[in-house]
C-alpha cells in the first residue's frame, strides 16, 4: 500500500458515521450547500478547548438562545456572560470570549476574519482554534491538530518522538494529509475517528477506515502510541 492514508477513505467513513452535534453542519447538509455560521463554530470550539462534548452541549445551546449573534454577545454585560459560563471552568475563556466578540464587532464589522492568520490575532484564539474555525467555517485547508489528531497520526506513522516534542512533526504530517476539498469535513472526521475508533485505550482498529495504512495497528501496537515523554 502507499505510505499515506487517503483523505477520501476517511471522508467516506465520515459520510456514514459522522456524530450529530448541535454545532455541526453534517456531511449531507454541507454537500447540499448549507454553510456554517462562523459565530457558532467559534463559540463551540472555544467551549470545547478544555471541556468534553457532553459537558459543552447544554452551555452551547444556552448561549445561542440568549445571544444568537456575535453582536448580541458583544453587547451583553460581562457579568451576565461570566454567570452563564459558570460551571464550564477555565474562566479566562469566558473573558476572552467577550473580548473577542467585541473585537469582531468593533474592528471587523461583526464578521469573523475568514482565514487562520486573521482569526489567530483575536483574543482567546490560538493555533488550534484558528485552524479549526478556518477549516470548519470556511473550508480552508488549515492543518487542524488536537489531541485526537495527534493520537491518530502518531499511530498511522508510528511516530517515535514522544509528545509534546512530536507536535511539530505531527503538524507537518497533518498539513500534508489535509485535502483542499472538504477540509472542514476532513477536520471533523479526524476528531470523530479519534473520539470513537482510534481511542486512547482499546482502539477499534477493525472498524477503522485507515487501518490498512496504519503502521502501529498492523504491528499490533496501536495502544503504545503516541509515545509520551518520561515513559
Ligand atoms: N472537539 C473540538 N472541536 C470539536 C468538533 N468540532 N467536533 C467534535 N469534537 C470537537
Amino acid at each position: 500500500h502507499e505510505a499515506t492514508p487517503p483523505a477520501a477513505a476517511l471522508l467516506e467513513w465520515y459520510d456514514r458515521h459522522a456524530r450529530r452535534l448541535p454545532w455541526r453542519i453534517g456531511p449531507r447538509e454541507r454537500a447540499a450547500g448549507v454553510v456554517p455560521d462562523p459565530y457558532r463554530v467559534w463559540l463551540s470550539e472555544v467551549m470545547l478547548q478544555q471541556t468534553t462534548v457532553t459537558a459543552v452541549k447544554p452551555y452551547y445551546e444556552g448561549f445561542l438562545e440568549r445571544w444568537p449573534s456575535v453582536a448580541d454577545l458583544a453587547a451583553a454585560p460581562a457579568e451576565e456572560v461570566m454567570k452563564a459560563w459558570a460551571g464550564l471552568g477555565y474562566y479566562s475563556r469566558a473573558r476572552n470570549l467577550k473580548a473577542c466578540a467585541e473585537t469582531v464587532v468593533s474592528a471587523h464589522g461583526g464578521r469573523f476574519p475568514a482565514d487562520a492568520a486573521g482569526l489567530r490575532a483575536l483574543p482567546g484564539i490560538g493555533d488550534y482554534t484558528a485552524a479549526a474555525i478556518a477549516a470548519i467555517a470556511y473550508d480552508e485547508p488549515a492543518a487542524v491538530v488536537d489531541g485526537n489528531v495527534e493520537r491518530v497520526l502518531a499511530r498511522i506513522f508510528r511516530v517515535e518522538t514522544p509528545l509534546p516534542a512530536a507536535k511539530k512533526e505531527i503538524r507537518a504530517l497533518q498539513a500534508k494529509l489535509t485535502p483542499t476539498a472538504r477540509a472542514g469535513d476532513y477536520a471533523q472526521a479526524m476528531m470523530d475517528l479519534g473520539a470513537t475508533i482510534c481511542t486512547p485505550k482499546k482502539p477499534a482498529c477493525v472498524l477503522c477506515p485507515w487501518q490498512e495504512w496504519c503502521a502501529a495497528s498492523k504491528a499490533g501496537v496501536a495502544e503504545s502510541y503516541p509515545r509520551k515523554a518520561g515513559k
